[in-house]
């Protein structure tokens, strides 16, 4: 920026909590009903490897609707999708191996190379880096692949149902190179089996030539890389969070929390140790095994062990989200969307907690997609969103101290047309209703930067409480007035009917604060 350029308000960054420092201590950890833990609890050392669980030779094979169908298990008799190219039969774990080892030597190197060929033309860094990268984690990614590396049957996080799974960083990496090699049975079609999950496949990923696609490949294959190079240590838990209790808005009496809001940095970087927000799709990873490439996509290629969560998180409903701990940061990128790049090794120096796994929480909570701008600011909407944060940042039974502040920005506001204002004062309530601080990234919009940090600053010194606020609306046009209605006051048409002097047109949410007050 600019010198004597304002970059951030609120409190100073150092009042906001961070993981591990703020957290409390966690139980020891061991399954329970409605959390599945993959590997050898009793064997859990620091700096080694976990042992998956049950061991290697004890195959419990599962083949129904409610775990995942994995390509080593005697049911997977049968061709599936024949017309993915990349997929081929497989009857037991011996021939999986056999038939992947054939599909590499021969259809699959084909086509991979053929693609890596045809992009050495268009990409100066594609020859000496991802290709380069390609040969040399072919084999050990073929190995981790067909490694029996999860033997117990992995359920899947269906819809409205509260469940967790902890597998090993490694666990997740072998699931990751059978996607890679599209090896998941039944999913590569949205046949009605899977039609409510997210693709797994990574099929679609080697289509086209995009300079998109190859920036995405080279950041993912530097994460086999660096996985086949050395073992990951750690373990992550996915959770599925379900409300089955939403809080009552109108009457909260709860006070608004500290907010810090910047414009540089980003959720990933600067938010460390806090409650890291992915504006997500509701089938979490978004566009990320296709052509994708915004908010969600990108977290989930530089920590590549989010995309396992596509293999068993049902699509996510309204009083729903997911919850992931420990995922590692593998790459570092520049640029977003077309001009996204990978930009080389990210070392992560997160510490980890008990369990191993990095301090590191990204919750998935989806915004809803808006064609119409004006639709957002109907009771219902505003209410949905509410719901949907208020879900992803409440931790139950955890004591509000031990709760790190939440690192958000403009949720649901780039590709699904949501108005960053609203969004703002939308999460402010959600954080203030769990009682945690908000730490709010701008994304280079100076303008948002004083904006929220002044209907912060209005709420706060009018000691409004979120119930009062969700009462009434104040409509404040920046700099010039603000305005005090009650919530019926916007109609279907965004059109304000208490106040005759304004006309609430587009224009006017143009310059966009619909403030609750
Ligand atoms: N840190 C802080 N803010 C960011 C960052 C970052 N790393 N990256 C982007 N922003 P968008 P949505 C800001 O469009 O509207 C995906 O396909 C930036 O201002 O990713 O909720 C999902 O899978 C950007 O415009 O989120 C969904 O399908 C804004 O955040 C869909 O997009 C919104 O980012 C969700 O779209």
């Amino acid at each position: 920026g600019n010198p004597g350029e304002v970059t951030g308000l609120g409190v100073p960054v150092s009042d906001l909590r961070r993981a591990p420092g703020c957290s409390g201590p966690l139980p020891a950890l061991k399954p329970t009903d409605s959390h599945t833990v993959l590997i050898r609890t009793d064997l859990l050392q620091p700096g080694e490897v976990p042992e998956p669980y049950p061991s290697p030779d004890q195959l419990q094979d599962r083949w129904d609707d409610t775990h995942v169908k994995l390509p080593c298990s005697e049911h997977n008799l049968f061709p599936v999708d024949r017309t993915v190219r990349l997929t081929h039969t497989h009857t037991h774990t011996l021939s999986h191996t056999h038939t992947l080892t054939h599909s590499l030597t021969h259809t699959h190197t084909l086509n991979l190379d053929a693609i890596l060929k045809y992009n050495t033309g268009q990409a100066k860094g594609w020859n000496f880096t991802a290709l380069h990268v390609y040969c040399k984690v072919k084999t050990h990614l073929l190995n981790l692949c067909i490694s029996a590396l999860c033997v117990q049957p992995i359920p899947l996080l269906r819809t409205q149902r509260c469940r967790s799974l902890t597998l090993s960083q490694e666990q997740v990496s072998c699931l990751l190179a059978n996607a890679f090699f599209c090896t998941f049975p039944r999913r590569n079609s949205r046949r009605a089996e899977f039609s409510n999950y997210p693709d797994i496949n990574f099929s679609r990923l080697f289509e086209g030539s995009s300079q998109r696609k190859q920036e995405k490949l080279k950041t993912l294959l530097w994460y086999f890389r660096r996985v086949t190079q050395q073992r990951p240590a750690g373990l992550i838990t996915y959770t599925r969070q379900c409300l089955q209790r939403l809080p009552s808005w109108s009457s909260s009496e709860k006070q608004f929390s500290k907010l810090r809001i910047s414009c540089d940095g980003s959720i990933e970087d600067q938010g460390y140790g806090m409650l890291q927000v992915d504006f997500a799709n509701r089938f979490v990873g978004g566009g990320v095994t296709g052509s994708g490439l915004v908010q969600e996509e990108i977290r989930f290629l530089i920590n590549p062990e989010l995309i396992a969560a596509r293999l068993f998180t049902e699509a996510l409903d309204d009083n729903e989200c997911l919850i992931i701990t420990g995922a590692e940061q593998f790459s570092r990128y520049s640029g977003y969307s077309d001009t996204y790049r990978w930009d080389g090794n990210h070392d992560d120096q997160t510490p980890r907690d008990e369990w191993k796994r990095r301090c590191n929480e990204i919750v998935a909570i989806d915004a809803l997609h808006y064609r119409n701008f004006l639709e957002q600011f109907h009771a219902e909407h505003m209410s949905r969103e509410l719901n949907k944060a208020f879900c992803g940042f409440v931790r139950p039974g955890v004591q509000t101290e031990n709760l790190s502040a939440v690192a958000t920005g403009n949720w649901g506001c780039g590709a699904f047309g949501g108005d960053t204002r609203l969004k703002a004062v939308l999460q402010m309530m959600a954080a203030a209703e769990v009682e945690r601080d908000l730490m709010y990234f701008t994304f280079g919009d100076a303008d948002l930067l004083r904006d929220v940090h002044h209907i912060h600053t209005l709420i706060t010194d009018a000691h409004a409480t979120v119930g009062k606020n969700a009462h009434t609306h104040t409509l404040t046009h920046p700099l010039t007035h603000t305005h005090t209605h009650t919530h019926s006051y916007l109609n279907s048409q965004g059109v304000c009917g208490a106040c005759p002097s304004v006309i609430v047109s587009p224009l006017c949410f143009s310059c966009r604060i619909c403030v609750q007050f």
